[in-house]
């Protein structure tokens, strides 16, 4: 089909493939980002253990999952060694760890959050200049962690298109769960969703493989399965796809853009990226809902729940938008920044 591409074309698919590698460089943390992550969880772990000595901080979200751009919050999630699950927790440890947290001079911006789904303490560590939240016993979060970062291993496009879906969702201002919109989470799952179902895919289902072992195997973690199949070096002895699709990240992106505004029926089915079936709105009893992401480990949580109508619509046309802009004006400015095309 390329080969009959009139030479436009190709001109124009390098140049969104030259925006994309752009923006995943440019996003992309250096060795020296990475290093001020690792110190400060090391400040907030030595001065978290004055408090509580058998404290436990871990890191989570886009520090682990391959997919964190270069100013990512950091995630974090506390644990005692004392207690194997939450539920064995004193009552108000989250609320002495805020009351200690607010003595240390370095930490500003000091927010306790109570009552939300997962309560969090939020934070500014001064000297790097890093966010952060601290939550009790994320464990399903260290999970589905585990589960984006062995994506984003499969194939570098992986991690290319997570970072070009953030960037957008930034720049368009329609990533932010807390208002309305969708997180940084749903957008990746939205990524990887499409990336299992383009032609051929680029990445598997893991959830599903090996597919000649029956049953699979189960790894249970708070009552729910977080098996998937982990061993990333050895894929193409389990999945007969692997490297089958040679498609440039620009094409790529611009068939994901394609996908969700003509291809993908979210009138009727849900983004799932767990099973090679299709799932389908009715069975999860989400049909009221405008669009429906379903958390890869606990399945009965959609995580597109928050969005309205009216915000789903404007996520729709920032998809038109971006696809009209990449395909279009693009090529007539010749501007070469996502930022510059917005
Ligand atoms: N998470 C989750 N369920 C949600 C939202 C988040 O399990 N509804 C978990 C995911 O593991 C996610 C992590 O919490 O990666 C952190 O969420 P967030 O900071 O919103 O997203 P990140 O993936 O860290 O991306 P960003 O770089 O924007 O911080
Ligand atoms: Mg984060």
């Amino acid at each position: 089909k390329l080969s009959v591409m009139p030479v436009i074309d190709q001109e124009l698919t390098r140049l969104i493939d030259k925006v994309c590698y752009d923006v995943y460089h440019e996003s992309m943390p250096s060795s020296i980002d990475v290093a001020r992550k690792r110190d400060t969880l090391n400040f907030l772990q030595r001065y978290v253990t004055v408090l509580f000595p058998d404290a436990t901080l871990t890191l989570f979200g886009s520090s682990m999952n391959g997919f964190g751009l270069k100013n990512s919050d950091m995630d974090i999630s506390l644990t005692f060694l004392s207690c194997s699950t939450g539920a064995e927790l004193p009552d108000g440890a989250l609320s002495s760890l805020f009351k200690h947290m607010k003595k240390c001079r370095d930490l500003k911006k000091l927010i306790y959050v109570p009552f939300a789904k997962v309560p969090i303490i939020k934070f500014l560590h001064v000297p790097s200049n890093l966010e952060g939240d601290i939550s009790l016993y994320n464990v399903l979060a260290q999970e589905n962690t585990k589960l984006l970062a062995a994506y984003s291993e499969i194939d570098e496009r992986v991690k290319i298109m997570g970072y070009l879906v953030k960037k957008f969702a930034k720049v368009c201002n329609v990533g932010d769960a807390s208002k309305g919109s969708l997180s940084s989470y749903c957008y990746i799952l939205m990524m990887l969703y499409f990336l299992q179902r383009c032609s051929p895919p680029v990445i598997p289902v893991l959830q599903a493989l090996p597919e000649s072992t029956e049953p699979l195997p189960r790894k249970i973690v708070e009552s729910c399965n977080v098996y998937f199949y982990e061993d990333i070096a050895s894929l193409s002895k389990v999945w007969p796809h692997h490297k089958k699709n040679v498609k440039s990240p620009g094409q790529l992106w611009i068939e994901f853009l394609r996908f969700y505004t003509e291809e993908f029926d979210s009138e009727n089915y849900v983004v799932s990226i767990r099973s090679t079936e299709l799932v389908l709105k009715l069975e999860k009893r989400w049909f009221t809902k405008v669009f429906a992401i379903e958390d890869p480990f606990v399945h009965d949580r959609n995580l597109g729940s928050g969005l309205t109508r009216k915000m789903n619509l404007y996520i729709i046309k920032a998809f038109r938008s971006a696809r009209s802009l990449f395909t279009s004006k693009l090529k007539a400015t010749g501007k070469q920044s996502l930022v510059g095309v917005y």
